[in-house]
C-alpha cells in the first residue's frame, strides 16, 4: 500500500487510518519536499507520521528540481503548470523505485469536493499535491476547481492504478469538516487536525512573480513569525488568534521600497499579510484583528527578517479577491 502524502490534514488522517487498520510495515508514505514548503515543514510531516505509527516514510527532497524548472517563471498560470507536471513526474518515478509489488494499492486523502471539482464522478483526482476545504467547495466547478484539482488529474500512475481497481480512496464521499471529525476519532492531535489549509503549489503561489530559494527562505521566515505570533496571542473568546481565524499566511510581493535603518537608506521587501475568517473558501472576510496585534505582528516580522523592510495587511474580502494572491 502507497499512501502519497501532501502533510494536509486529510492524506494525514487517512495515514492515522490506514496505520491504524493495517500492519505499519505494509504500508508506505511518500511525501515531496518540493522546497516550496513551510519552515520545518518536512520535519514536521516526517514527526507526526512517526507518531502514527509509521514505519515505511519516503521524503522525496525535490527542491532544486522544483526551483530548477521555475527559474526565470514569473506567470502564475506557467508556475502552476510546471509545479503540477513536476509532481506526476516525480511521483512516477519514485513510486517505481520503491520496489513495490506491481499490484499494490495506491492511496489518497481524496474528499468529495475534489471529485466535484475534477468534473468526474467517481474518479476522483489525487489529493497529495493538495487540499480542498469544505461543503461549498462541492457546489464550485469553475476555476477554483480546476485550480485545485490540477496536480495529478490524469496522472498516468493513478489512472493506471484506477482501471487496475488499485486505487484507494475512503475519504471519497466525506467533506473536511467529516474527516476532522475523524482525525479527532482517531486520538489525533488537535494541531494536526486543525491546521490552516495549505495550497498545492505551496509558496510559490505566495511569492508575486518570479520563485527563488532566496524568497522561498525570506518568505518562510516571515510566514513562521506571523503563524507563531497568531498561535501565541488570545482573542477575548479565550482561543487563540490562529484557531479564531480560518486561514492566515503571508505573501511576497515583487517590490523594494525605501526604508531607513541606522540613518541609512535601504530597500526592503514589502511583505502582505492575509488573514481571513471563512465557512468554506468559497467567500472570506478579511479578519478585523486588535490595532495592537496586528501593529505589534508587524513589528516583530520586520525585527525579524532583516530582507523585509515594509509590511501591509490585505484587507479584501473574498469576492472580489480569492484567497490567495495567485
Ligand atoms: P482561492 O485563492 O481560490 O483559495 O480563494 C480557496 C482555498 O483553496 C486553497 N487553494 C488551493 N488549494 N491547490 C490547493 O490544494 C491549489 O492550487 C490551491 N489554490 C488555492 C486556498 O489556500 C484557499 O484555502
Amino acid at each position: 500500500m502507497l499512501l502519497l502524502i501532501s502533510g494536509g490534514v486529510d492524506s494525514t488522517v487517512l495515514a492515522a487510518m490506514l496505520l491504524k487498520v493495517l500492519d505499519p510495515e505494509q504500508v508506505h508514505l511518500m511525501y515531496m519536499d518540493t522546497g516550496l514548503m513551510r519552515k520545518d515543514e518536512t520535519i514536521y510531516v516526517k514527526k507526526t507520521l512517526e507518531k502514527l505509527g509509521a514505519k515505511n516514510i519516503h521524503i522525496i527532497r525535490c527542491e532544486n528540481e522544483f526551483l530548477g524548472s521555475l527559474k526565470g517563471i514569473a506567470d502564475p498560470e506557467q508556475k502552476r503548470k510546471i509545479i503540477g507536471d513536476l509532481f506526476i513526474k516525480i511521483q512516477e518515478r519514485e513510486a517505481s523505485s520503491l520496489g513495490l509489488p506491481g499490484n499494490y494499492f495506491l492511496a489518497q486523502g481524496t474528499i468529495y469536493p475534489d471529485i466535484i471539482e475534477s468534473g468526474k464522478p467517481g474518479e476522483a483526482g489525487d489529493k497529495a499535491g493538495g487540499e480542498a476545504n469544505s461543503k461549498a467547495d462541492a457546489k464550485n466547478s469553475g476555476n477554483t476547481g480546476l485550480v485545485k484539482s490540477h496536480h495529478n488529474v490524469g496522472s498516468p500512475l493513478v489512472e493506471a492504478k484506477r482501471r487496475a481497481g488499485r486505487i484507494l480512496e475512503p475519504f471519497a464521499e466525506l467533506y473536511k469538516d467529516d474527516v476532522r471529525s475523524l482525525g479527532l476519532f482517531l486520538g489525533m492531535e488537535r494541531e494536526v487536525v486543525f491546521r490552516h489549509p495549505f495550497p498545492g503549489p505551496g509558496l510559490a503561489v505566495r511569492i508575486l512573480g518570479e520563485v527563488s530559494k532566496e524568497r522561498c527562505d525570506i518568505l518562510r521566515e516571515a510566514d513562521a513569525v506571523y503563524i507563531e505570533e497568531l498561535k501565541k496571542r488570545k482573542t477575548k473568546t479565550g482561543k487563540t488568534l490562529y484557531d479564531e481565524i480560518w486561514q492566515a499566511f503571508a505573501v511576497l510581493l515583487p517590490v523594494q521600497s525605501t526604508g531607513v535603518i541606522d540613518a541609512k537608506r535601504q530597500y526592503g521587501w514589502v511583505l502582505a499579510l492575509r488573514a481571513i475568517t471563512s465557512k468554506d473558501a468559497m467567500t472570506a472576510k478579511t479578519y478585523p484583528f486588535e490595532a495592537n496585534d496586528i501593529l505589534e505582528i508587524s513589528s516583530r516580522i520586520t525585527a525579524s527578517v532583516k530582507e523585509i523592510g515594509r509590511v501591509v495587511y490585505d484587507v479584501s474580502d473574498k469576492p472580489p479577491a480569492t484567497i490567495e494572491w495567485e
